[in-house]
């Protein structure tokens, strides 16, 4: 399965480096052929010289030439590693190589290279079961494996340093091997998904804001009415916008996506905080788009302490209406467009053509969050675009993003 195999050894500095080194044999007596990268760190652990008499190709560290004299190896064409090979194995994988990985870092040639390089990488973690655990190694492995990148489990049992039993041990030679006979078993790896065609710039310099996400209402602190929006909608609207050349601030109920890049967020939690947030820029807006599943109510007297049990919560607890934001934005005046969302399970299209009137909206989106692949949650959207002539639109089933694209294409056609 290996044998011909062009592999290029990515090695970190950990303590286990010196295990690579046996890797780097095993793989050899398949039949690949072998080159090795070796970072900085990992010179402190191993050497080139050890690379280089096992695989019989010269071990690469340097991305930039040295100073004349100096007795460090040529640098490294990383583009035409990155041509030559055919898999990547990274092993072991320090806490800080994993880190940059996911970052996108390339600031040594290990991780410019790995950026060059379009093939599939397996990572082989080694580490101190405090590292391997801590929530931020664990963001970025969760973040490469969603990138494509085969990140092995590192293995149990006794650690460096006497640091006891646990999860840290680079994975055995023999599992990254299998792993890499998986990677050339799967074939060709998928193409990279294309990026999106360049919107067309029709929101060039105009300032948009979107809210997304839903609001929570606290009953008490630990307690808080809320509901399932993931804020897909809104941040696929706040992406596109400022593809499309849009100054975009985002306004966010909690939600677990990473905010997108080139857009300015200001996160709220309730209803109210998100009122304000969006009054205060609705003035210098040329267009809102109202994304967010905004609590119609709030509990009327928030408990600053934890409720016991039975206490208020059950029969008792009374609520009041929170504002309508899109309503307040929309008796503003003004020449700014407003889009807002009748998410209605049940009711049909006329209930959004209700709402574009009563709030003096220009268009309103209704979507029904009963279907499949709609709505809440969901990756895409079906909705039914309605305008003040009575024009009704059918947008999807499509990418929440295409639906976000169509709608501000429309939303800029009514811009002054
Ligand atoms: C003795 C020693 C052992 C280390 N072992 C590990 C390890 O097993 N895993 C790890 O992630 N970092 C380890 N480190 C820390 C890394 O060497 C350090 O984070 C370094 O910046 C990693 O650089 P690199 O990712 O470019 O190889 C160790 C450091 C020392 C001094």
């Amino acid at each position: 399965m290996l044998r011909g195999r062009k592999v290029v050894l990515g090695v970190g500095g950990s303590v286990a480096a010196y295990k690579s080194a046996a890797l780097a044999r095993e793989l050899v007596r398949r039949g690949c052929a072998v080159r090795t990268m070796l970072t900085a760190a990992a010179q402190h652990f191993v050497t080139p010289a050890l690379f280089a008499a096992l695989t019989g190709e010269a071990a690469a560290t340097a991305l930039f030439p040295v100073r004349q004299g100096d007795a460090t190896p040529p640098p490294t064409d990383h583009v035409a590693w990155a041509a030559w090979a055919e898999a990547a194995v990274i092993a072991p994988a320090t806490a800080d190589l994993l880190g940059r990985m996911a970052g996108g870092l390339a600031d040594d040639l290990l991780t410019t290279w790995l950026l060059a390089f379009p093939g599939p990488v397996v990572a082989a973690p080694a580490m101190n079961r405090h590292m391997w655990s801590h929530p931020a190694v664990q963001r970025n492995v969760a973040r490469l494996r969603a990138d494509g990148v085969r990140v092995l489990q590192p293995g149990f049992g006794a650690l460096a340093a006497g640091e006891g039993e646990g999860w840290g041990r680079l994975p055995d030679a023999a599992d990254v091997v299998s792993a890499l006979e998986d990677v050339f078993a799967a074939g060709p790896p998928r193409p990279r998904p294309e990026l999106p065609p360049p919107c067309p710039p029709l929101l060039r310099e105009r300032a948009v804001v979107v809210t997304a996400g839903p609001t929570r209402e606290p009953i008490d602190p630990v307690r808080f009415i809320s509901n399932p929006s993931s804020g897909r909608m809104g941040y696929a609207f706040a992406e596109a916008a400022r593809d499309m050349g849009g100054r975009v601030l985002l306004v966010s109920g909690p939600v677990a996506l990473p905010p997108p890049a080139g857009v300015d967020v200001v996160s709220v939690t309730t209803a109210l905080q998100m009122r304000d947030a969006v009054l205060a820029a609705a003035p210098t807006a040329d267009l809102v788009v109202f994304a967010a599943a905004v609590a119609d109510s709030r509990p009327a007297e928030p408990s600053a302490t934890k409720l016991k049990k039975g206490q208020a919560l059950e029969g008792t607890l009374s609520l009041v209406r929170n504002p309508d934001i899109s309503a307040e934005v929309g008796a503003m005046g003004g020449r700014r467009v407003l889009v807002g969302f009748a998410a209605e399970a049940g009711a049909g299209v006329e209930e959004a053509e209700r709402k574009l009137r009563a709030k003096g909206l220009q268009l309103v989106a209704f979507n029904d969050v009963r279907e499949a692949g709609a709505g809440f949650g969901a990756e895409t959207n079906r909705v039914v675009l309605v305008d003040r002539d009575g024009g009704r639109e059918e947008i999807g089933p499509a990418s929440k993003r295409a639906v976000a694209e169509r709608i501000l294409a429309r939303a800029a056609t009514l811009l002054p």
